[in-house]
Formats: C-alpha cells, structure tokens, sequence
C-alpha cells in the first residue's frame, strides 16, 4: 500500500495562491478528512494532485512523482476522485456503468468483444458499494446516495489505490451517511483514502486524522480530537472566538 507525500504545494490563479504551500503526508490505509471554510483550497488541491489544475512543489504516491504528469498518467498510477456533483451515465445501468468504468484501462479491441460473464473486478465492486440488487437498474434511478456509491465503485473497478472524495456525503440522508462511512472503512482497507467534507458529525465517526485548510494553507492537523481542541481552528472554521 502506498502513501500520500505532498510537499510545498502551490497553486496560483491569476496572481491569488488558492493552494499557498501545502505539506500534506497521508499514510496508506489512513482515512483522511480535509475540511476548512469555503473557498479554503480543498478541491483546487485535490485538482493538483490529479492534474486537473497546473501546481508547483512536489505530489509523490508511494515512489510516483504525480506533478507535471497528464490526467490519464495519473489515473494509471492508481489515482482516483470524485467531484461535488455525481457524474455517472444515468441512462445505462449500474452493471453498465462499472464496465465502463473497467474498461477504461483497456484497449478498445477488448473492449469492442462481446463479453459474455460480468469481470470478477465488477462483481466485488458491486457488492462492496451494495448494488448488487440493482445492478440492473438504470443509474438514473438511484437514490442520490446509490449514484455516489455506484461512483466510487467506478474507482474500485478501475483499481484506484489513492481515492479522493470530494464531499461524497453532500445531500445525503443520515442513514445514507452511516452506509457511506462503512463502506469508506472497508475501503480503506487495501488503499489510502482522502475525504473533502463539511459535515462535521461525519466527520467525527468516520475520520481517522484530520487536516485543517485555511486560505490555501494548513491551519492544524491531528485527530478529530486535536482538531477540535485547537483555539485556531475554533475561531477560524467554527466560528468561535
Ligand atoms: N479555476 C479557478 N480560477 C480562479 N480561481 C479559482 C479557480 N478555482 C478555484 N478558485 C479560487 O480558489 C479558491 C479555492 O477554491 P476551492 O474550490 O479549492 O475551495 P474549496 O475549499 O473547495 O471550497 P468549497 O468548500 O466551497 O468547495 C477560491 O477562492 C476560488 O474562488
Ligand atoms: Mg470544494
């Protein structure tokens, strides 16, 4: 398993550093949340370590050096995400949508030839993220929850080591957010997983260790406990002075 060694990261947009010179060490297997008030750099620094966004300093998974290289690099060496908002084909079903999702690696030949057995990769995924029922289903048909756990078992299928959810429980319901934390647990397992989130009971059953951004930088860092505790971050993020 392979960790997350960020160094001096920066990201400039028109002369405003939104990522002003992040240390970010994620071990593997951690659960790692990244919170901070809007606007602090979360997803523009996800963006960086996923090429979305050009960056300065140094983004290392396991001996992979990720600056500099493509999108398509990057989702090769086991690098995977998701955005604010769900992105699955919603008119093909959940089945369909993870074979994409496993076909992406592949060359179009293979692709191209009738398969006639689902992918051993797909069928753990689909009991991982607990579609196996629905795996018929149109995606468009999932409740919000079933289309971001449908997403991350698009990750899994395509082997991702290093995942980035970007608030993955926005919207959801309590007990969609219960399921999504147990399935991060097993998840995390085999991979190192980095969680954007502003839901902050979430955070408290689910986080492992805990980074607190603040205007492009890191303002504390620790267990949820620490995290708390910190004068700093209960004025800045919470709000209490
Ligand atoms: N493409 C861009 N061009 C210019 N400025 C940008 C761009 N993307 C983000 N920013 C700015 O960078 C800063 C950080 O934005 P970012 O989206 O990373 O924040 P965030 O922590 O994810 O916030 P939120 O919790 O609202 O999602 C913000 O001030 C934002 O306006
Ligand atoms: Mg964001």
């Amino acid at each position: 398993m392979s960790g997350l060694v960020v160094r001096d990261l920066r990201v400039v947009f028109d002369g405003f550093a939104a990522v002003d010179g992040v240390d970010l060490e994620v071990a593997p297997g951690d659960i790692r949340f990244l919170i901070g008030p809007n606007g602090a750099g979360k997803t523009t620094l996800v963006d960086a370590v996923t090429g979305l966004v050009k960056a300065t300093g140094s983004v290392r998974f396991g001996d992979d050096e990720l600056l500099g290289r493509p999108v398509h690099r990057i989702a090769r060496m086991g690098v995977g995400r998701t955005f604010q908002t769900a992105t699955v084909f919603e008119e093909l079903t959940v089945l369909q949508n993870l074979d994409i999702a496993a076909g992406a690696g592949r060359g179009a030949l293979t692709l191209l030839r009738r398969r006639r057995s689902v992918p051993v990769s797909v069928e753990e995924a689909l009991e991982t993220i607990g579609l196996a029922g629905l795996r018929d289903k149109p995606a468009g048909a999932l409740a919000h929850g079933q289309k971001q756990w449908l997403e991350i078992g698009m990750l899994l299928v395509q082997d991702v080591k290093l995942l980035l959810l970007d608030e993955p429980v926005a919207g959801m319901s309590h007990d969609e957010r219960d399921a999504t934390g147990a399935l991060l647990r097993v998840v995390s397992a085999d991979r190192t997983v980095v969680v954007i989130e502003h839901d902050m009971d979430f955070m408290r059953s689910f986080a492992n260790t805990v980074t607190v951004l603040h205007a492009g930088k890191v303002l504390s860092e620790g267990s949820v406990a620490q995290v708390q505790a910190d004068p700093a971050v209960q004025q800045v993020y919470l709000g209490v002075s």
